[in-house]
């Protein structure tokens, strides 16, 4: 009797905390439930040192010749969780890197002198000379904001890089305006300061979902109330970063440094993406011939969490295209 009423209350205890947790700190659960998917995936949670500037970062694996070491670069205001649902279905074998971008998440949140493309390239450099990853060429994987950031590292640093896979990438010059341009610029015209990215409410932060997933996700309000949560302590810096990576000197950053990418580009953009305008594929592929895009149907902006399995076998296939090149190469020379 005593046996079955202890484990009854072993049983009630962890049902009880899971309510309650969601109840009253869903925003709690929702880092919980990272924490236990990073975990099923194998990823452990690192840190490195530049000084006294810390970068935080998941990884699984190690280095190995078979393939190239990749890193990854999450895009404004998420971190480097975004790429759970890619890895779940990269082989195991592959060495993955996901840093939290500067100021994100784990990684130290300092000025502006950080947050403008140049900068998040400095520290991005800083990060992969700390852990050694420039022993070997890498490849670099970068969306959005981090999309801007791995195009303007692989123009600096060519020779650190087996290849780049920019997913639907700021900082171009794009021929058609996006939604979410059109909105801000009527926000202009209008001198709200609010920011569509920059949700301080349940109500506006399912606006920006809807704008980011093509596929409606129609998040329970505890979910919602979670994610704002963990964001609106995070407002007044986002607000800091936004307006450098918008500024004169980042937001054409990577439209700038195009003409000096050599390693093998490839580009993955959704065809319903309304943040980032899917016109700047044929940009990139008019200034680099030789890249491979793909482009997605019924895909939005979060390319990483509507289509992982796709974008997975994409970049898997564009190593192992990568290799079979290099090694024709060498049979060459
Ligand atoms: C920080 O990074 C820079 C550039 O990679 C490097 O030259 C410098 O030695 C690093 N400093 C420390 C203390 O690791």
């Amino acid at each position: 009797m005593e046996l079955l009423m202890l484990s009854g209350s072993i049983l009630v205890f962890p049902a009880l905390a899971f309510i309650t947790t969601f109840l009253f700190w869903p925003g709690a659960l929702l880092k919980a439930y990272d924490w236990y998917w990073r975990h099923r995936l194998g990823l452990v949670v690192r840190y490195s040192y530049n000084g006294s500037y810390r970068f935080c970062y998941s990884s699984r694996g190690a280095p190995g010749r078979a393939t190239p070491s990749m890193l990854m670069l999450h895009g404004f205001s998420a971190t480097k969780d975004v790429f759970l649902p890619v890895i779940k279905y990269l082989p195991t074998s592959h060495h993955v890197v996901c840093v939290d971008m500067p100021g994100h998440e784990g990684t130290s949140r300092t000025g502006p002198e950080d947050y403008s493309i140049q900068g998040q390239v400095r520290r991005i450099h800083q990060f992969v000379q700390s852990i050694g990853l420039d022993k070997r060429p890498f490849h670099l994987v970068g969306t959005s904001m981090g999309g801007n950031v791995a195009g303007v590292y692989a123009s600096h640093y060519p020779s650190h890089l087996s290849g780049t896979t920019l997913i639907c990438p700021a900082g171009l010059v794009y021929p058609t305006d996006s939604e979410l341009i059109c909105r801000l610029k009527e926000f202009e015209k209008s001198s709200q300061d609010s920011i569509p990215l920059i949700p301080s409410t349940c109500q506006e932060l399912a606006e920006l979902v809807k704008l980011s997933c093509h596929t409606p996700l129609n998040l329970p309000q505890q979910v919602l109330q979670g994610l704002l949560d963990n964001r609106i302590p995070n407002n007044g810096f986002y607000k800091e970063v936004f307006m450098e990576i918008t500024g004169e000197k980042s937001r054409h950053s990577l439209q700038e440094n195009l003409h000096l990418i050599r390693a093998p580009l490839q580009v993955i953009w959704g065809k319903e993406d309304q943040v980032v305008d899917v016109s700047g594929a044929a940009v990139l592929q008019a200034a680099l011939p030789h890249c491979q895009v793909a482009l997605l149907d019924n895909c939005g902006h979060t390319v990483e969490l509507e289509q992982p399995r796709k974008v997975a076998r994409l970049i898997v296939d564009f190593l192992s295209a990568q290799e079979v090149n290099g090694e024709n190469a060498k049979k060459l020379s």
